[in-house]
């Protein structure tokens, strides 16, 4: 089984240097990723749809796995639900480049049907390394199957949206996929009910942070 793991994390950097240093990891994994044959998803594969965005995010995003816009073009999120989660961001006043996006699948599932157990299990351990590089302050996680594989659940989305929920360290939100909204435009109040809900957060956050360097 092929390992993706780097070296010790670095400490006592600069924020420019902690980001040059958090692109070079990246690029690496993405290197590895490429050659990953875990799973039987890397024989129908076109590309491995690895993630993107700012490597020094503070909110990172989590969908499923990509389509077949995304196999054919490499990157997450660039079909319909893409476009829909790009204007929904932009509506919330987020900016696609100041995040990292990626998926729990870096490869497309025939038909895009659900991701499976064995795919799930060869695909998390990237997914942590990629968090571990990027350390975001706030995940927002997209769509049911995404939320019951991180939470290691099987409640509905309705149960998980509308708090914020720790998960191995990081700050999670959980929401509805672009894709369901795309199918039920009223769930949009409740999409931004869940940024605000996580910019809210990310606010406290920075606050608690501000108040601690003051007192230092
Ligand atoms: N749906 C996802 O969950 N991820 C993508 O990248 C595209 C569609």
């Amino acid at each position: 089984m092929q390992r993706f793991l780097f070296g010790p994390e670095e400490e006592g950097l600069h924020e420019g240097e902690m980001s040059a240093s958090s692109s070079r990891e990246l690029a690496q994994l993405f290197e590895q990723a490429k050659e990953c044959h875990n799973c039987t998803l890397a024989a129908s594969r076109l590309n491995v749809v690895f993630g993107e965005g700012n490597p020094f995010a503070e909110v990172a995003i989590i969908g499923e796995a990509p389509g077949a816009e995304e196999d054919a073009s490499g990157r997450p999120f660039t079909g319909r639900s893409g476009q829909l989660l790009d204007t929904m961001l932009h509506t919330a006043g987020f900016s696609r480049q100041e995040l990292y996006i990626c998926n729990i699948l870096k490869c497309r599932p025939p038909g895009n049907r659900n991701p499976l157990k064995d795919e799930i299990r060869s695909c998390m351990p990237l997914l942590f390394e990629q968090l571990q590089i990027v350390r975001p302050k706030v995940i927002l996680i997209l769509g049911k199957v995404a939320a019951n594989t991180i939470f290691e659940n099987r409640l509905s989305l309705g149960a998980m949206r509308g708090t914020m929920k720790a998960w191995r360290g990081f700050d999670c939100c959980s929401t509805f996929h672009p894709a369901a909204v795309l199918r039920n435009p009223h769930l949009k109040k409740e999409w931004m009910e869940d940024m605000q809900l996580m910019r809210d957060h990310c606010e406290t956050i920075g606050r608690k942070k501000n108040a601690r360097e003051n007192e230092n």
